[in-house]
C-alpha cells in the first residue's frame, strides 16, 4: 500500500522525561511529507500559502512545476515573502517521473487545468507517490479508466480535493440527513447560479473548452455532484441532461444585437479590435486592474500566449451556460439539477425530502452584481465572501428542517475564518496532519472523485445522445458500488 510517512503524528516520541524527550526529538526529527506542486497557476496558492505557512511543520515543499515559468517564479518570491530560507526547486513538467524517484518524493499535488490530472495522476502513481488532486479527478472515460488501473496496480493513494464538503453549511446539512431527522431520502431538488461575475469567468479562460473542462458538468457541477453523493451516501445510476450554450458566444450575442466586441478585456493588449474599458463593460476583463491576475496571467503571456481575458461573447466557446439534469440513484432518490452561468445574483438553493419531512438549505454568495465605473468586485465570492447587497436578497445561509407535522426550525451554521466559510482551512488541516476519525466522512478518494465525475460524464453523453445514460455503461473501470479501495487518508 502507499506510503503512510505523510501524516505525522505530533505525539509519537514518547520518552520518560522532557529532556529525553527534546533528545529523542532532534535525533530523530518526525520526517515531514516530501511535496511537489504542478500547476502553479491560481488554485495552487492554497496549497503553497499551506505548506510555507500553518502546516510547515508537517509538509515541505521540494519543488514545483509548470509549463510557463514565468508563473513559477510568481511564486518564488511568494514563497520568499511567506519567510522561505530559499527559492524551492523547479523542473520542467516532463520530469516528473523522474523527479519524483529521484527525490523520494511522497506526495505530487496536481493543479493543473483539468483535462491534464489523469496524466499527472497516473505518472504520480506510478513513480511510487500519492497524488492529491484538484477537482474534477478527470473529464472523460478514458481518463476514469486509467487512474483506476493505476490505483489498482500501485495501491497508492488519490485524495480529491473536495472543499465544498468542508463549508460548515454543507457539512450541517449532511448531518441533518445523517441524523435521519427526515426520514430515508426521496428526492433532491437543486439549483446552482453563477453571476455574470463568476459565471463569465469560466468563458474568458481554458474552461470555455469542452475538451479542456468536460464543461460546467464536469469543472464546476463535479462539486455539486460530489456534494449530493456525499450527503445521501448513495450513488449515481442513471443521468439524462438537457442544456446549452445560449447566453454567451458570439452567436448568442449576434443574435441580442451586440455590435463587434474586442477580442479580450485588457485594452492595448496587442490584439485587434476596438478596446472597451472594463469600467464601461462589465463582461470585460481588464488583467491591468488586477494587480495578481496582471502578474500571473498578462505579464507571462509572451512564454505561452495563454490569455486569460478572452471575450465571453466571441466564437470558440464550446461548453454550456444553462444545463438541467434529472439523476437517479441507486437506492432510489431522485436528482434535480440545474447550473445557470449567467445570473444576476449567486448561490445555491437545496432541498432534501424525505420520509419524515424536509431540509432546505438556502444560500446567497453574492446577493447583486451592482456594476459601477468605481466598484471592482471579487469574481469567485465563494472564495472572497462579498458585502454586495440588495434591498431585497441579503448575502447568507440558511438551513431550514421540517418534519411532517411539526413547524420548520432553524438549523445554526457556525462559520470559520478563510475562503468557503472556513472550509478551505479544514480541509488542508485533513491534507496535511491526516483526518483522524471523521463522522461526517469528508475525507474524499478517488472512488468519490469517479463518482462525482460519473454524472458530468454521463450528463455529456447525454446532451450529445438526448437520451438518458446509465453510469454503469460509461466504462469507467470500476464499479461505482464497491466501498472505497484506497486505505483510510
Ligand atoms: N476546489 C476549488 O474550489 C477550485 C478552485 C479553482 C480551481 N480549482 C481547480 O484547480 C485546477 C487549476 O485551476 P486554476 O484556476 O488554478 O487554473 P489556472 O489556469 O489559474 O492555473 C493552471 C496552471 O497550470 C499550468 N499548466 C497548464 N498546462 C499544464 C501542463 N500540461 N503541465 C503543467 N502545468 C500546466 C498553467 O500554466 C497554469 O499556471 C483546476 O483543475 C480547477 O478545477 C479548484
Amino acid at each position: 500500500m502507499g506510503n503512510t510517512a505523510n501524516t505525522v503524528n505530533p505525539g509519537s516520541a514518547v520518552a520518560a522525561d522532557d529532556t529525553t524527550a527534546d533528545a529523542a526529538a532532534s535525533a530523530n526529527p518526525v520526517r515531514k511529507a516530501r511535496i511537489v506542486l504542478i500547476g502553479t497557476g491560481g488554485r495552487s496558492e492554497m496549497y503553497i500559502r499551506a505548506i510555507f505557512g500553518k502546516h510547515s511543520d508537517t509538509a515541505e515543499l521540494v519543488a514545483f512545476s509548470d509549463v510557463n515559468p514565468g508563473r513559477v517564479e510568481f511564486y518564488q518570491k511568494l514563497i520568499q515573502e511567506l519567510g522561505a530560507p530559499g527559492p524551492v526547486a523547479a523542473f520542467d513538467p516532463a520530469d516528473l517521473t523522474a523527479f519524483i524517484r529521484d527525490n523520494d518524493i511522497d506526495r505530487v499535488v496536481v493543479t493543473t487545468p483539468d483535462y491534464t490530472h489523469a496524466d499527472y495522476i497516473v505518472e504520480g502513481l506510478e513513480a511510487g507517490a500519492d497524488v492529491v488532486v484538484e477537482k474534477p479527478l478527470t473529464i472523460d472515460a478514458e481518463g476514469c479508466r486509467r487512474i483506476t488501473r493505476a490505483v489498482e496496480e500501485t495501491g497508492r493513494n488519490v485524495v480529491v480535493t473536495f472543499n465544498y464538503r468542508y463549508s460548515p453549511r454543507n457539512s450541517a446539512l449532511k448531518e441533518i440527513i445523517q441524523s435521519g431527522v427526515i426520514g430515508k431520502v426521496t428526492s433532491i431538488d437543486f439549483s446552482w447560479v453563477l453571476d455574470t461575475v463568476h459565471g463569465a469567468d469560466y468563458f474568458r479562460r481554458w474552461h470555455r473548452e469542452k475538451k479542456n473542462s468536460g464543461g460546467l458538468l464536469i469543472h464546476k457541477a463535479s462539486h455539486h455532484f460530489d456534494l449530493v453523493n456525499w450527503w445521501i451516501d448513495d450513488v449515481p445510476e442513471r443521468v439524462f441532461a438537457s442544456g446549452g450554450l445560449r447566453f454567451y458566444g458570439d452567436k448568442n450575442a449576434a443574435a441580442r444585437g451586440l455590435g463587434p466586441r474586442p477580442e479580450r478585456g485588457t485594452p492595448d493588449a496587442g490584439t485587434a479590435g476596438t478596446p472597451v474599458s472594463a469600467a464601461k463593460d462589465p463582461f470585460a476583463l481588464d488583467l491591468r486592474e488586477d494587480e495578481r491576475l496582471k502578474a500571473l496571467f498578462l505579464d507571462n503571456e509572451h512564454f505561452d500566449g495563454y490569455r486569460r481575458d478572452q471575450d465571453v461573447f466571441t466564437s470558440g466557446i464550446t461548453i454550456e451556460d444553462n444545463l438541467a439534469l434529472v439523476v437517479d440513484y441507486h437506492g432510489g432518490p431522485t436528482l434535480s439539477y440545474s447550473l445557470n452561468a449567467h445570473s444576476p445574483w449567486e448561490g445555491y438553493r437545496v432541498a432534501v425530502n424525505g420520509t419524515e419531512g424536509r431540509a432546505e438549505l438556502e444560500v446567497v454568495e453574492r446577493a447583486a452584481v451592482l456594476h459601477s465605473t468605481d466598484k471592482k468586485t471579487a469574481v469567485d465570492p465563494s472564495a472572497t465572501p462579498v458585502e454586495e447587497e440588495d434591498s431585497v436578497r441579503r448575502n447568507g445561509e440558511r438551513l431550514v428542517v421540517q418534519r411532517h407535522w411539526e413547524a420548520a426550525y432553524e438549523v445554526p451554521i457556525v462559520n470559520g475564518e478563510g475562503g468557503h466559510g472556513g472550509g478551505d482551512e479544514l480541509l488542508l488541516s485533513d491534507l496535511f496532519n491526516g483526518p483522524g476519525e471523521d463522522p461526517l466522512g469528508r475525507p474524499s478518494g478517488y472512488l468519490d472523485g469517479l463518482r462525482s465525475v460519473s454524472v458530468g460524464i454521463a450528463g455529456n453523453a447525454s446532451l450529445e445522445s438526448g437520451l438518458p445514460v446509465r453510469t454503469a455503461d460509461l466504462g469507467l473501470g470500476a464499479d461505482l458500488r464497491r466501498a472505497p479501495v484506497t486505505r483510510a487518508q
